[in-house]
């Protein structure tokens, strides 16, 4: 098959499926919450977190007032909130009240932790630099919550146990099934 070649990027989406995480942030009293595909590990040691994030969305402001924020991994049966908490603006409502999402206390953060996440970041800012459009947002992660039971021995996510959020684009979401886990080793 002979592929497409255009100069004309558009909104590109060629990469994706990507995670969809929602990034929380608080401060002057007030919680938000937003959905971001643009997420990604960076260092392990230490261990860093970056996030790309438009300097209109309300939780970038809170971020920089704060200077930390949480990265929560929420499961396929919440696509709906994902799309709400992405579609809807904190500057206008507490999305915590407004969508019924529960919360609960970081530990040393003022990011509040989704009940629904079965996993969660807690990052304190440690840089921020403009890449075009968006501001790539970096964090060390300097506590981890996560739902034991839905991780194998070897830490790995048990598709069994939970599907993963994946963001195919538009407003389009997808998840993985178990039956394509595949131990293969690394190397030749
Ligand atoms: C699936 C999905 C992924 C998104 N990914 C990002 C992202 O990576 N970065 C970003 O700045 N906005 C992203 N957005 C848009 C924000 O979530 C959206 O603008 C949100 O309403 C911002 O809320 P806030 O103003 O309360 O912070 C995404 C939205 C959706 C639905």
């Amino acid at each position: 098959m002979l592929k497409t070649i255009t100069e004309h990027i558009g909104a590109f989406g060629q990469h994706y499926p990507k995670v969809a995480a929602i990034v929380t942030a608080a401060s002057r009293g007030k919680d938000d919450a937003m959905t971001a595909a643009w997420h990604s590990s960076i260092s392990l040691n230490p261990p860093l977190y970056g996030v790309s994030i438009s300097p209109k969305r309300f939780t970038y402001e809170l971020i920089t007032e704060s200077k930390d924020f949480g990265i929560n991994f929420i499961p396929f049966e919440k696509a709906a909130l994902a799309a709400k908490i992405g579609g809807t603006a904190g500057r206008e409502m507490d999305k915590f009240e407004r969508l019924g999402i529960e919360k609960e206390k970081p530990s040393v953060t003022q990011a509040p932790i989704l009940k629904d996440a079965y996993a969660a970041y807690e990052c304190k800012l440690v840089d921020s630099r403009a890449y075009g459009d968006h501001i790539w947002v970096v964090g060390e992660i300097v506590a981890v919550h996560f739902l034991e039971e839905v991780f194998t021995s070897e830490r790995i996510l048990d598709l069994e146990k939970v599907k993963p959020l994946l963001y195919l684009g538009l407003e389009f979401y997808a998840t993985s099934d178990k039956g394509s886990v595949s131990f293969i080793k690394r190397g030749i």
